[in-house]
């Protein structure tokens, strides 16, 4: 649906009336991808990273944060297990650690591929030549959020890194093949609803496949630590509209919002959103990839995971989704 920018502004900002906003999401997402929910196992694979976001608990500046990293063994046995559970998407996702190199990336896409999955990547800026090393090894998607659209905003926010740099990546994975995942995290300071509506038209015109909109929580140990959060209400509204003007789009029921209420992701399913990702990281690993505090299923395993958003899919009268839950019935493509 077309929308100028002024009509998002008026639903973005519309809390008297944001039932309606989320049943009209809710109808769109039926009419245009049904009512299967799509599942993704999701591996944390790594929390070293380079860079060192404002936002963001495993920022390299942050001296508290415990680092680790999977071996490929573990990496690859985490993701042959997720395969096992029925998972038909495996999400890899790190910091930016560069230990693992494109080689590196490029033997662990080889060997997963063949479990039958469909893999998306998500392991932040990259070369050009990476992303189609990867793309080439057999990974069918990538995830990597603008953030926001602000320009200031965003040089504020990430400091010694670039939006035009992050744009390029986005624009670099499309033109490779990749299906691409982007979103956004609403409620950062001095975040604006024009932005935020400026972000939705920015996603539209670059043809994400997917987009995951997350509120912004403060992580105590990073130095936007005093400012507020981004509510659920804002998130889920974004998400909402977002339905609207992509309505054949794949959204995720985001954890972060699971984070702010218990019913977080249920609530999101029923206001536009039709793909949850569950965490398969096992161990001590999931307590220490806190981008953000309050970080849900922390003490879970994969299996009890699934289990129990399975029920909650189901509770609401959804189905999982059979299949490998690409845009638009887009199947996983053949390693080169
Ligand atoms: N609150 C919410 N989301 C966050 N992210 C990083 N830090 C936070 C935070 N404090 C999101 C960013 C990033 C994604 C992996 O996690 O949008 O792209
Ligand atoms: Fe992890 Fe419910 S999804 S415990």
């Amino acid at each position: 649906m077309e929308f100028s920018k002024n009509e998002i502004i008026r639903l973005l900002a519309d809390e008297q009336n944001q039932a309606d906003l989320f049943k009209q999401a809710d109808a769109v997402r039926k009419q245009y991808v049904g009512d299967e929910v799509h599942l993704r196992g999701l591996i944390e694979f790594s929390n070293i990273c380079r860079n060192n976001c404002m936002y963001c608990g495993i920022r390299c500046g942050n001296a508290n944060a415990v680092r680790y990293r999977m071996s490929e063994e573990e990496l690859i046995d985490t993701a042959r297990k997720a395969a096992e559970m029925g998972f038909k998407t495996i999400v890899m996702q790190s910091g930016e650690d560069m230990w693992f190199t494109c080689e590196r990336m490029c033997r662990i896409v080889e060997i997963i591929k063949k479990f039958d999955v469909a893999i998306t990547l998500s392991v932040g800026e990259r070369s050009y030549e990476d992303y189609k090393a990867w793309y080439d090894a057999g990974a069918d998607r990538y995830l990597i959020r603008i953030e926001t659209t602000d320009k200031d905003l965003y040089h504020r926010l990430d400091p010694n890194m670039t939006w035009q740099k992050r744009h390029e990546c986005l624009l670099s994975l499309k033109e490779i093949g990749y299906e691409l995942g982007s979103g956004i995290m609403v409620g950062l300071p001095g975040q604006t609803i024009e932005s935020i509506a400026q972000d939705l038209l920015y996603l539209k015109d670059i043809k994400v496949d997917m987009a995951g909109i997350g509120p912004f929580i403060p992580h105590p140990q990073t130095p936007l630590k005093d400012e507020f959060g981004g509510t659920l209400d804002l998130a889920r509204r974004t998400m909402a509209v977002m339905r609207l003007l992509m309505p054949d789009i794949n959204i995720p029921a985001t954890t972060a919002m699971e984070s702010l209420h218990p019913m977080g992701r249920i609530w999101a399913l029923q206001s536009g959103a039709n793909v949850v990702m569950p965490n398969v990281t096992e161990g001590e690993y999931r307590k220490l990839y806190e981008l953000y505090p309050g970080k849900i299923c922390v003490d879970d395993t994969p299996l009890h995971c699934k289990t129990c958003i399975g029920a909650k899919i189901m509770s609401i009268g959804r189905v999982i989704g059979s299949g490998y839950g690409g845009h638009a019935g887009v199947l996983p493509h053949l390693p080169k």
